[in-house]
C-alpha cells in the first residue's frame, strides 16, 4: 500500500486533495474509515484513482493500469524499467513523468526509498531462516538461540555486510546465534566491529573464506551487491554440496540474481526447495510478507519527497533537486536515465534539459 492515514493526514494538513483506492489498505489493517478520518476521499476504482495529478503507489503499474495514465501526470513509485520493455514503452506513449523510488539518492550516494526495503528484508532474513531450519521444513533441527546446556546455538554466516548484512546480524545476535559476517569492504567491517562490540564475528570476503564458513554452518545469508551488476555468484554448487544436510541458504540478492549459482526465485507461497540436501529460501519480494510493517517504513521515507513534489510540481521540485531527479527515469515520451536508455535501446535525454525545456 502507497499511504498509510499518517501519510494521508500529512498531505491533507498542507491542502492537498487525497483519493485512495477502496480497500486497499484493509488486508493490513488501514480501513477505509481510517483514511477518511485522516481527510482522504475513498474511491471505488482505479479509474477514479488514475484522474489524480499524482499517483503514489508501491510496485510498478500493471498493464489493465497502463490506459488510465495521462500526458503530465506523475508516476511515483519503484518502476524497474530495464527489466521491463512493455511498461517503458506504455509510460512513455502515455508521457507520464515516472519518478522511480530505487533510483533516488541522497547526499551520501544512498538510496533513500530503497533502504527501508533492504531493512525489511534483512530482518524476515533470520525469521525465514529460523523456520527454514525446522525439521518440518526439511532442516537440519536447530534452534538458532540453543538452550542451556545445548553446547552452541546456531550458526549463521551472512555475506555482505551492507543494510540487509547488518540487519540480518542484529537479529542474529538477538536470537543468540553465534554470528559470522563476511565483505570485502574492510571499512565496513571494522564499523560493524565496533558497532557489534565484540557479539559477532567480521571477515573479509574470499572465495576460501566463504568455503570454509559455510561447510560449518547452518544459516547463511545472501546479502552481497555490487551497485547496478548482478550479484557475484559466491557461493558455487561445488561449496553447495559440502554443506551439511538440513543447512539453509536464504538468498535475499535473488533479485539481483542471487550469491547463490543453485539459487532461482520463489514466491512467499512456495518459498522454499532443495538442492543438495540444503534448503534454499529464494523470495524476490521478502518485504511482502510483512506487508504492514513495509508499508510504514516506505512511506515513512516517500512522505517529505511527496510533500516536496505537490508542495511546487515536479517540474520546479526535481529542477530544484538534482538527488530527486535522479528518480526520474521517462518524462512526457523521453528516457532520462541513462541505464534503461541504453538497456532497452532508447535514446537518452539529459533530465535537466528536458524539464528546462518545458
Ligand atoms: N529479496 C528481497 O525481497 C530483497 C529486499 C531488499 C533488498 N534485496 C537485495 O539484497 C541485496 C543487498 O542489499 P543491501 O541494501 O544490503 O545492499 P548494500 O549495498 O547496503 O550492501 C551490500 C554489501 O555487499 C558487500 N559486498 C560486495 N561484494 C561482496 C563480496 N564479494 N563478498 C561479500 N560482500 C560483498 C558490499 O561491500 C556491501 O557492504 C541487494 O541485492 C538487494 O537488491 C532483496
Amino acid at each position: 500500500m502507497g499511504a498509510t492515514p499518517a501519510m494521508v493526514k500529512a498531505l491533507r494538513k498542507v491542502r492537498h486533495e487525497v483519493l485512495v483506492q477502496k480497500d486497499a489498505g484493509s488486508k493490513i489493517g488501514f480501513e477505509n474509515e481510517d483514511y477518511e478520518n485522516a481527510g482522504a476521499t475513498v474511491v471505488s476504482g482505479p479509474e477514479k484513482v488514475y484522474t489524480a495529478d499524482m499517483i503514489i503507489k508501491v510496485k510498478e503499474s500493471q498493464p489493465s493500469e497502463y490506459p488510465l495514465l495521462k500526458e503530465n501526470q506523475i508516476l511515483f513509485c519503484y518502476l524497474h524499467l530495464a527489466l521491463d520493455p512493455k511498461q517503458t514503452e506504455a509510460l512513455l506513449k502515455q508521457k507520464v513523468v515516472g519518478i522511480t523510488f530505487e533510483t533516488v539518492v541522497d547526499c551520501k550516494g544512498r538510496l533513500p526509498l530503497l533502504t527501508p526495503m533492504s531493512e525489511v528484508a534483512g530482518r524476515i532474513s533470520i525469521q525465514a531462516g529460523a523456520n527454514a531450519l525446522h525439521m518440518v521444513s526439511g532442516g537440519r533441527g536447530i534452534l538458532l538461540g540453543g538452550v542451556p546446556g545445548v553446547l552452541s546455538p546456531g550458526k549463521v554466516v551472512i555475506i555482505g555486510g551492507g543494510i540487509v548484512g547488518t540487519q540480518g546480524a542484529k537479529m542474529g545476535v538477538g536470537l543468540g546465534a553465534d554470528v559470522t559476517i563476511l565483505d570485502t569492504n574492510l571499512q565496513r567491517l571494522r564499523e560493524l566491529d565496533d558497532l557489534f562490540e565484540g557479539k559477532l564475528r567480521t571477515l573479509y570476503s574470499t572465495h576460501v573464506t566463504i568455503e570454509e564458513e559455510l561447510m560449518n554452518c547452518d544459516l547463511v545469508v545472501g546479502a552481497a551487491l555490487i551497485p547496478g551488476k548482478l550479484t557475484p555468484k559466491l557461493i558455487t554448487k561445488e561449496i553447495v554440496k559440502k554443506m551439511k544436510h538440513g543447512s539453509v541458504i536464504v538468498d535475499v540478492a535473488i533479485d539481483q540474481g542471487g550469491c547463490a549459482e543453485t539459487s532461482c526465485s520463489t514466491t512467499h507461497s512456495d518459498p522454499i526447495f532443495f538442492h543438495d540436501d540444503v534448503v534454499h529460501y529464494c523470495v524476490a519480494n521478502m518485504p511482502g510478507a510483512c506487508a504492514r510493517t513495509a508499508t510504514i517504513a516506505l512511506t515513512n521515507s516517500v512522505l517529505p519527497y511527496a510533500l516536496g513534489i505537490a508542495e511546487v510540481g515536479y517540474k520546479e521540485a526535481l529542477l530544484s533537486d538534482p538527488l530527486l531527479r535522479s528518480g526520474m527515469n521517462v518524462c512526457l515520451g523521453k528516457v532520462t536515465n541513462e541505464h534503461v536508455a541504453h538497456d532497452l535501446n532508447y535514446d537518452f535525454h539529459d533530465p535537466e534539459e528536458v524539464l528546462k525545456s518545458l
